[in-house]
């Protein structure tokens, strides 16, 4: 497991929308942008499924994904494994966050499920003499 620094989590917040990268199980990859996303804690990260097609395919299969983001040069790639949660407590708050953001857009959402990421490596993204460096 890894941990997030309090800056890798304030920058998780802060931007709008990360890029979630999973692949199917014979390695053709995917990468499609979230921005209904969440920290738990330093090493959980939470997505919240909407419209996830293909995507939830492959975590179904390969539960092995990346997730990346940034702002200017400044960014890190999270990697890890995830869990899909349709039922229980976590789930239940998710939908309830989900319905709350679509009626404050004036268009209904409705969450199929809480993607739950535990980070296990994090590597920097920004260019440079230090890029792809593993930080924790
Ligand atoms: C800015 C932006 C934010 C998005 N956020 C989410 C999200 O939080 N959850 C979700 O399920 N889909 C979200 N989507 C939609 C998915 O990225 C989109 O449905 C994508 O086509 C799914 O592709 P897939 O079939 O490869 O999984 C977002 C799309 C955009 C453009």
């Amino acid at each position: 497991m890894a941990k997030m620094t309090d800056r890798m989590k304030e920058l998780f917040e802060k931007v709008s929308t990360v890029a979630l990268g999973t692949s199917t199980s014979d390695g053709i990859s995917n990468v499609v942008p979230v921005g209904a996303k969440k920290i738990i804690d330093d090493e959980t990260v939470l997505i919240s499924d909407q419209f996830l097609n293909k995507t939830l395919a492959n975590m179904k299969s390969n539960p092995r994904v990346s997730v990346t983001y940034w702002e200017g040069h400044e960014g890190y790639q999270l990697k890890g494994t995830v869990t899909i949660e349709t039922s229980g407590k976590r789930f239940e708050e998710t939908a309830e966050w989900i319905k709350v953001l679509g009626e404050k857009k004036g268009s209904p959402l409705k969450s199929k499920g809480a993607v739950i990421l535990t980070i296990e490596e994090i590597f920097g993204v920004a260019p440079g003499p230090g890029a792809g460096k593993q930080l924790a």
